[in-house]
């Protein structure tokens, strides 16, 4: 099984979750009940919030039984600030596509990116791992000779002939260095054996090796990792680094006296990958419903990143099949009948939601074209198509309402007194029993936050979140839901304060940006 997700762009508009009153009593009274199981009141997101934090807290810790959170130092200390100036390899896996890519930083915040894409076939997601590795290095020779990379290298990182490669990996590896780290888990429909336990840099370096393509492996970065220093180098002083894509993950930067498991750290800050894909695995607090749990069960990986089959673009379109055909069996929907397309598996791709949410027409027949022309449903009526859209209305406001949660949590623990963000004077301020921000303002009344103004005028850098995957970028009102979560929970100035900014190429740029803070740059080590 596999998935990406390339949904297209739409405008936005206005939406409601209110059923619609053309409805029957039964479809009326069945839908409000979902929409009642998908809302996650701001109540419901306060106490994910706060258990997101202790969990974090547990990571940090090193007491890995209180927490599903993995909370990897990296080895990654310092930002860049857009000076950094030279040419790398970056090699990007983490989906259906490996990108392998020439990035030339040009030292002005500015960089240029060559990439070309190789198709990971199905057959290779589930192969032995060295056929995999070995993929991959044909695929960087392949680069290197079609596009001529030795003449386009501008400055050569400390004058060797050897090629220097950061590689974005978007999967859970626990690093030991920034040029090692043993695969934790695969995810993503993922599952080549010989790979977890093992040392992903070693395993790719000996693939190079073996094919003889001159190329040293430099640093290994997750997406996340990636995302956060490729929006630094624009925005410097970037503070949390997500992806919204097939998967979800994010990394911030930490305060190393806050890394329990690490002894003796040398640099005051080092960043942190969360694996939040994985938060809440025991479903102690996430609001699952029947839809999610069959998911889970019948997913590569039963038990797992229950989270992250909340939120991202590889698994929302199945949640949406699901509650179809839950409709459809109470002959609610489509007068009862499905499609052999709609009954199969992941058949609804996550694109779809994005195509029928961005549908504002009257009649809705963009949404019947799909209907027909890609699952096969040739009778719908056009109250059918309003329940396709309200279902996928649940399904994605669920989901950017559960990123903001895991958002909001990780500025929290910055602005908490261990974090990295404290004692810089930002308004959005917690003191000890003050977690509800956005609630205690609703609740009072009263305004404890400033605006960006004066977050500038007091010299403070506003809150930078870089964010790299299609969910966010294509997704109709993710990010304006998005937006209205993360308000609820951290005052009505958010806006203001917290910037959220697509970093576009992140895995390239980052990963080009980590190759150079390891050759450069003393490497951390434990
Ligand atoms: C992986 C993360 C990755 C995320 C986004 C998750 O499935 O576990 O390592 O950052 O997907 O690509």
């Amino acid at each position: 099984m596999s998935a990406s997700f390339t949904p297209t762009p739409t405008p936005t508009h206005t939406h409601t979750n209110k059923p619609h009153s053309r409805w029957s009593d039964k479809q009326s009274k069945v839908l409000g009940d979902l929409a009642e199981e998908f809302s996650v009141s701001t109540s419901q997101l306060e106490r994910l919030t706060t258990a997101f934090i202790d969990q974090m807290q547990a990571g940090l810790a090193g007491d890995q039984k209180s927490t599903d959170l993995a909370m990897i130092p990296t080895f990654v200390s310092g930002r860049p600030d857009g000076h950094e100036r030279g040419s790398y390899l970056a090699l990007d896996l983490g989906g259906t596509n490996l990108r392998v890519c020439l990035i030339a930083l040009k030292g002005n915040n500015d960089f240029e990116s060559h990439s070309k894409a190789f198709k990971v076939s199905d057959h290779l997601q589930e192969a032995h791992i060295s056929e995999l590795m070995d993929f991959i290095a044909i695929s960087i020779r392949d680069f290197i000779t079609s596009e001529h990379i030795s003449s386009k290298i501008v400055e050569h990182p400390s004058g060797s002939e050897t090629l220097e490669l950061g590689f974005t990996f978007s999967f859970p590896v626990t690093q030991t260095a920034i040029d090692a780290g043993m695969l934790l888990r695969w995810t993503k429909g993922f599952s080549c054996p010989g790979a977890v336990g093992n040392d992903i840099v070693q395993l790719l370096q000996e693939a190079l090796n073996r094919n003889e393509v001159n190329v040293h492996v430099a640093a290994l970065v997750n997406d996340t990792v990636g995302t956060l220093l490729a929006h630094s180098y624009k925005h410097p002083n970037t503070f949390i680094g997500a992806i919204f894509g097939t998967g979800t993950n994010g990394a911030y930067v930490e305060d190393t006296r806050g890394i329990k498991t690490m002894t003796t750290p040398t640099t005051e800050e080092m960043i942190i990958n969360i694996e939040w894909g994985n938060y809440d695995k025991d479903k102690r607090f996430l609001p699952v419903t029947i839809f999610d749990n069959k998911l889970d069960r019948e997913s590569i990986n039963p038990g797992v990143h229950v989270f992250e089959k909340m939120i991202s673009g590889m698994y929302l379109g199945e949640i949406t099949r699901n509650i179809l055909l839950h409709l459809i069996d109470q002959r609610l929907l489509f007068d009862g009948t499905s499609s052999a397309k709609l009954n199969q598996h992941w058949s609804f791709e996550t694109k779809y939601m994005s195509q029928i949410e961005s549908d504002t027409s009257v009649t809705l027949i963009p949404i019947a074209q799909i209907l027909e022309q890609d699952l096969g449903i040739y009778l719908n009526t056009q109250v059918d198509r309003e329940i396709v859209k309200f279902v996928c209305q649940l399904v994605g406001k669920r989901a950017a309402r559960l990123s903001a949660m895991a958002t909001a949590a990780v500025i929290r623990r910055g602005l908490s007194v261990e974090g990295r963000l404290a004692g810089h004077g930002y308004p959005l301020k917690l003191s000890q029993g003050d977690h509800a921000i956005g609630s205690n303002v609703n609740k009072n009344g009263t305004n404890v936050h400033e605006s960006t103004d004066s977050v500038v005028n007091q010299g403070l850098q506003p809150i930078h979140v870089g964010i790299d995957g299609s969910v966010f970028e294509h997704y109709p009102h993710f990010e304006e839901r998005m937006v209205e979560g993360l308000t609820e929970l951290l005052g009505p100035r958010t806006k203001d304060i917290v910037v959220l900014g697509i970093a576009r190429d992140g895995s390239g740029v980052g990963a080009a940006l980590a190759a150079l803070i390891a050759t450069k740059n003393v490497v951390y080590s434990r």
